[in-house]
């Protein structure tokens, strides 16, 4: 399988969903000025300044060296770091994550690792895809991918649990849970599915070439049509959100 590779000028064209949805968690996170936050899956860093105009002091880490690129241009003391290999100590009061964690297929590491970074009594925040979301998008690239085995096969990037495996593994590891759970969020895609492919399963579209990509592109657009497009509401994905809350004691 290829990598994901990130274009924040793409992201913010095709994206800004993602940190608008994430508003919401911020506001979950109820930070205050003078805490320490870490924002585990920055990306290009809007979420993260946000939390510094409260008057937090934030750093982000994020894996793709251009996102970081591109919030360190916004201010933010931004590292390439993998969320599944952090390395801070005890230092924050609170971790803060959206649309990251479905990226990172060994979630206990990056439970571990939080746990390591917070301070006693610090909290972890946030929000990603739960399980069922897009589901009728993976369906459609399997499918199509199985009809075209020169396109090569389907490996599943993403780590997408139930409530109750998340909060699970959070206890596991010595949180105290408060609170999780997943809900559907239907999402506007207002360049459709295919530009939403282009931008989230590039790690597939990359290894195609480009007369496979458009095939590819129609094939699994024509398959989800009749769920996920009508003309009243246009594109709409079938987004499933896992939020939750948690402290180390
Ligand atoms: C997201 O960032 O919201 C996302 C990414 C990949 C698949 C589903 C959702």
């Amino acid at each position: 399988m290829q990598t994901q590779t990130w274009r924040p000028r793409e992201y913010n064209q095709h994206a800004q969903f993602v940190s608008n949805f994430g508003v919401s968690v911020v506001e979950l996170l109820d930070a205050q000025p003078g805490e320490r936050i870490l924002d585990l899956g920055c990306g290009e860093g809007a979420l993260a300044e946000q939390l510094k105009e409260i008057g937090t002091e934030v750093i982000g880490v994020d894996s793709s060296p251009a996102m970081i690129e591109a919030a360190r241009a916004r201010g933010i003391d931004a590292r390439v770091m993998s969320g599944d290999r952090l390395t801070f100590k005890g230092e924050f009061d609170a971790v803060f994550s959206n649309a990251a964690l479905h990226w990172i297929l060994n979630y206990e590491d990056v439970i571990q690792g939080v746990y390591a970074s917070l301070k006693p009594g610090g909290r972890f925040v946030g929000e990603f895809g739960g399980a069922g979301i897009i589901k009728c998008i993976v369906n459609a690239m399997n499918e199509v991918l199985s009809d075209h085995p020169e396109f090569g096969k389907f490996v599943n990037p993403w780590f997408f649990p139930t409530a109750e495996v998340y909060a699970a593994a959070l206890t596991r590891e010595g949180f105290r849970v408060v609170s999780a759970e997943t809900f559907p969020r239907p999402t506007p895609l207002a360049n459709g599915v295919g530009t939403w492919l282009r931008v989230f399963a590039d790690h597939v579209i990359s290894g195609l070439r480009g007369d496979q990509a458009t095939r590819f592109l129609e094939q699994v657009e024509e398959l989800v049509r009749a769920d996920l497009y009508t003309p009243e509401c246009g594109w709409m994905a079938d987004y499933v959100r896992l939020r939750f809350v948690a402290t180390k004691p």
